[in-house]
């Protein structure tokens, strides 16, 4: 059998640690050569010139939620088109999100994720499992998750009231078993009683239209939840990820957190990064409706160069998009009640350039803090690094030549997405994948894509991974400082209440 072979000339190599002049030959699907001066394998072998480009690894949007079902519809963008938009925009690995229904298995719904993503995949994924209710079932079947099926990270909603938010003590046990298994527990950190709450009072004032979303669940209810959950990973002393940090006081609660040396990480999201919610004042209800998801885009403009901030300074760590994407008509839904529109935005194909446009071209990030930010940290925290997310001998040869000087206008008519809205329609974007090879194959160049249905693959993720280093020795410490008092016993009279 003749050997696939890929030669990437003259570019420049970016790694999160370091940038150099380098050639890299991939062979079958994987790297087998880093380094000045290359020869192509044979003449079959594809050369492409990177002058002038970086070459980065694909991207690793790590909170996508592909064909999910939610509220009441089905979210468009499914594995097919979602994995396309993705590649087109320099993302080579997702990681989407498995949500069974209350009361429902686990190991069913993560079998129904598998037969959905697996039929249509465009590039490698995996996948984290929602845990959205608490019983010995549910327990065994995250211990066959982690131990079967590849399963390292497990999510709760304190969000969503009566259908997936868990109460504080069911959060306590998921994440005292995620402790065990050695596997990530993460968060969607919302008061959800706080946010029914809010929704009611706004819907009493006859506040109905897009910008009642924002109003019902303020930046607190986003902060205090934070706090909580970060309080109860602590106390089980497991290490914590906060999904989709919206806020300058979330992300200032983890900013503190981590100061007292507590084990949490923060994504921030594209749509964060890129764009802020004074979009739902808008006086056209279709595109204020578009910015609906949850928790808000906030109205502080400040917002996203904050958030941006913190990725550079090491505090938040990996972009993910949250893509959740609702046509116009699904988003009607809600038309008269906000509490109705499905939540949920666009990013999967514009995280890349946002986060260059917004980060390397403000000279906030350089470009390994940008490779960083987009594959390597994420490729870390969930258990696949170097195999994703490293340019290096034995990597996976996903790998995006990313041109610094390429622009394009954002516009949902031109976009890969099924959904017929982008939030960031207009933004003008300089810094845009060239080429996107997956396992070893063009599937991207110049504009046009080649993949093929269904050709990537489901990468197990083991548990245990780097997230976990020390936890059991901070349990060590932590327990010598727990003394008992030896004492004389009590001798005195007793109270004894009536019966
Ligand atoms: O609005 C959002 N975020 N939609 C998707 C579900 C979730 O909360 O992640
Ligand atoms: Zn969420
Ligand atoms: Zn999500």
């Amino acid at each position: 059998m003749t050997n696939t072979s890929l030669l990437i000339k003259n570019g420049t190599v970016v790694n999160e640690d370091r940038q150099s002049l380098a050639d890299v030959l991939m062979v079958d699907g994987i790297i087998t050569q880093v380094g000045t001066n290359l020869s192509p394998l044979s003449n079959d072998t594809t050369v492409i010139d990177a002058t002038g480009k970086f070459v980065i690894p694909g991207g690793i949007d790590p909170h996508t939620h592909f064909q999910l079902p939610f509220m009441g519809t089905v979210a468009v963008d499914d594995f097919d088109i979602g994995t396309k938009a993705a590649i087109s925009g320099g993302t080579t690995f997702v990681i989407d999100f498995v949500i069974p229904l209350k009361g429902h298995s686990l190991l069913e719904a993560y079998d129904q994720w598998r037969g959905w993503a697996d039929a249509k995949v465009n590039h490698d994924y995996s996948l984290h499992v929602a845990v959205t209710w608490w019983s010995e079932q549910v327990a065994k079947e995250m211990e066959i998750l982690v131990k079967e099926r590849g399963v390292n990270s497990f999510k709760v909603f304190m969000a969503y009231k009566n259908s997936m938010m868990v109460t504080d003590e069911e959060m306590f046990h998921i994440f005292k078993k995620c402790k065990e298994l050695g596997a990530l527990a993460q968060v969607h950190a919302e008061n959800g009683d706080l946010v029914f709450e809010g929704q009611k009072k706004m819907l009493e004032l006859g506040i109905t239209g897009p910008e009642g979303h924002e109003m019902a669940r303020p930046e607190e209810c986003e902060a205090e939840a934070t706090l909580r959950a970060i309080t109860i990973a602590n106390r089980v002393n497991t290490p914590l990820y906060v999904v989709h940090v919206m806020s300058k006081s979330a992300a200032n609660v983890i900013v503190q957190a981590r100061k007292e040396g507590k084990r949490v990480y923060g994504e921030p999201i594209a749509a964060g990064l890129g764009v802020d919610g004074t979009h739902m004042w808008n006086c056209d209800w279709r595109h204020a409706a578009a910015f609906v998801m949850g928790p808000p885009l906030r109205p502080d403009p400040t917002t996203k160069g904050f958030l941006m901030d913190l990725l550079a300074s090491g505090d938040l760590h990996c972009v993910g998009t949250d893509n959740c994407t609702f046509c116009a008509n699904q988003k009607a839904m809600g038309k008269d009640d906000f509490t109705k529109i499905p939540n949920g935005v666009n990013g999967v194909e514009d995280r890349m350039s946002i986060v260059w446009e917004n980060g390397v071209n403000t000279g906030k990030l350089t470009p390994c803090d940008f490779v960083r930010v987009t594959s390597s940290t994420a490729a870390k925290i969930f258990n696949i690094y170097p195999k994703k997310g490293r340019i290096e001998v034995g990597s996976d040869a996903d790998i995006v030549i990313w041109d610094p000087q390429a622009e394009k206008t954002i516009s949902a008519k031109t976009h890969h997405h099924a959904v017929d809205f982008n939030i960031f329609e207009g933004i003008k974007v300089r810094g845009l994948a060239a080429t996107t090879i997956v396992a070893g194959k063009v599937v991207w160049n110049n504009g046009t894509l080649s993949t093929t249905l269904g050709s990537g693959r489901f990468v197990p993720r083991p548990s245990h991974g780097c997230v976990f280093d020390g936890i059991n020795k901070r349990d060590e410490v932590r327990n010598e400082l727990l003394r008992k008092v030896d004492r004389q016993p009590y001798t005195g009279p007793v109270f004894v209440p009536k019966s």
